[in-house]
């Protein structure tokens, strides 16, 4: 049962193309009590990186906290680096947002209207509501006048919001897929200095206990082991990259040569013709028609290697493998993303759990290094 809510909440998604996954916030004991008391518009930050913890809903959430308003109320948000708005249930939703935390722009002093209308097409419906303009902290870190959406109807994302943790999502990705061409709350972050490197990190936790943490402004070296890989963008639009090949065997299964780097995304997905001789040879068997797969659970199944800019980086059956109850879904999933935009292979969360990601702005580059889940 689990694997069914909470898998399709994760496919419809990665189908609407933009990411969904969310974190926790950490609180910076300091520098918040800095900002509950006000002082964030006037005076810079005490630190220039912000963490935010990340919690990890079954390995197939991850959400985390934001802020909006004065007094601040405040969201889990997937922190998602497939797509580029921010956007919460608005205290104006219909029942599609049952359950959730909604914004009172009533209730902040810093609230300023737009009003401009916001529509996103997810995968399983449209998403629509309106823009507004408050302060927007997470980590610690504000935007004083971050431009987000407001959500009155949000029965698009179905089963995905309802069931779901989180309230909105914070989009990560680059200006550019911004729906309505707003700056995105990082690119504010790195343009007022709150940031001195315009970077940030994920460490994607591997159980409800071993919390995941976002970090802005740098990274966490707690969190990884070894050096970082670094691979430049194709383009600045998602975390795009080129992919050199994916292996299993010693073969050869993907002619295809991109792939994004997706955290609100759960599992890794490639062209279905690529998954599916890829899941025969694992030991995989498709759920009907769905583009999942399931297998036995035993560790002994193949690795798989995805080759980046000549690294080999590489999925044991232990790191692919996601249980439910005594069999285990195979952490790939059919799905083709038409032209122009795919075909693409996404590497979500099975893939950054593995490898501690580094996003890295300025230099329109990502760095991957081992993750160190012993932190
Ligand atoms: C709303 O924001 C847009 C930018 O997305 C801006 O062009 C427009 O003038 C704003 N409208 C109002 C009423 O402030």
């Amino acid at each position: 049962m689990i694997r069914s809510i909470l898998y399709i909440a994760g496919i419809a998604l990665v189908a609407a193309h933009s990411l969904r996954i969310p974190l926790k916030k950490r609180p910076n004991a300091e520098f918040v009590r800095d900002v509950i008391s006000g002082s964030r518009s006037t005076r810079a930050p005490l630190s220039s990186t912000g963490n935010v913890v990340i919690n990890d809903y079954m390995n197939s959430q991850y959400y985390g906290e934001i802020s909006i308003g004065t007094p601040e109320q405040t969201f889990e948000v997937i922190f998602d680096t497939g797509s580029s708005d921010v956007w919460v249930a608005s205290s104006q939703c219909d029942k599609s947002c049952a359950g959730h935390s909604r914004y009172f722009s009533s209730k902040s002093s810093t609230y300023q209207a737009n009003g401009t209308s916001f529509d996103i097409m997810y995968g399983s419906g449209p998403v629509s509501g309106f823009q507004s303009v408050d302060v927007t902290s997470a980590g610690g870190l504000a935007v004083p006048e971050q431009m987000f959406a407001e959500v009155v109807d949000a029965s698009g994302l179905g089963g995905a919001f309802l069931a779901g943790k989180f309230d909105g999502i914070l989009g990560l990705a680059f200006p550019i897929l911004s729906v309505n061409k707003v700056p995105t709350f990082f690119q504010n972050l790195c343009e007022s200095k709150v940031v001195s490197e315009c970077v940030f990190a994920f460490y994607l936790g591997n159980s409800e206990t071993d919390f995941g943490e976002l970090t802005f402004g740098g990274v966490d070296s707690k969190y990884y082991t070894g050096e970082f890989n670094y691979v430049n963008l194709l383009h600045p639009t998602y975390w795009e990259i080129t992919l050199g090949g994916v292996t299993s065997n010693g073969k050869s299964y993907t002619t295809c040569t991109t792939a994004i780097v997706d955290s609100g995304t759960s599992i890794i997905t490639g062209p279905s013709a690529d998954i599916a001789a890829l899941a025969a040879s694992v030991g995989a068997k498709e759920l009907a028609g769905t583009g999942e797969y399931l297998m036995s659970c035993s560790l002994s199944h193949p690795d798989v290697n995805f080759i980046i800019n000549g690294e080999t980086y590489t999925l044991t059956a232990e790191d692919y493998l996601i249980p439910d109850g005594n069999i285990c879904l195979f952490g790939f999933m059919a799905l083709d993303i038409p032209e122009p935009t795919g075909p693409l292979w996404i590497l979500g969360d099975v893939f950054m759990r593995k490898y501690y990601t580094v996003f890295d702005y300025t230099n329109q580059r990502v760095g991957f290094a081992l993750a160190n889940h012993n932190n």
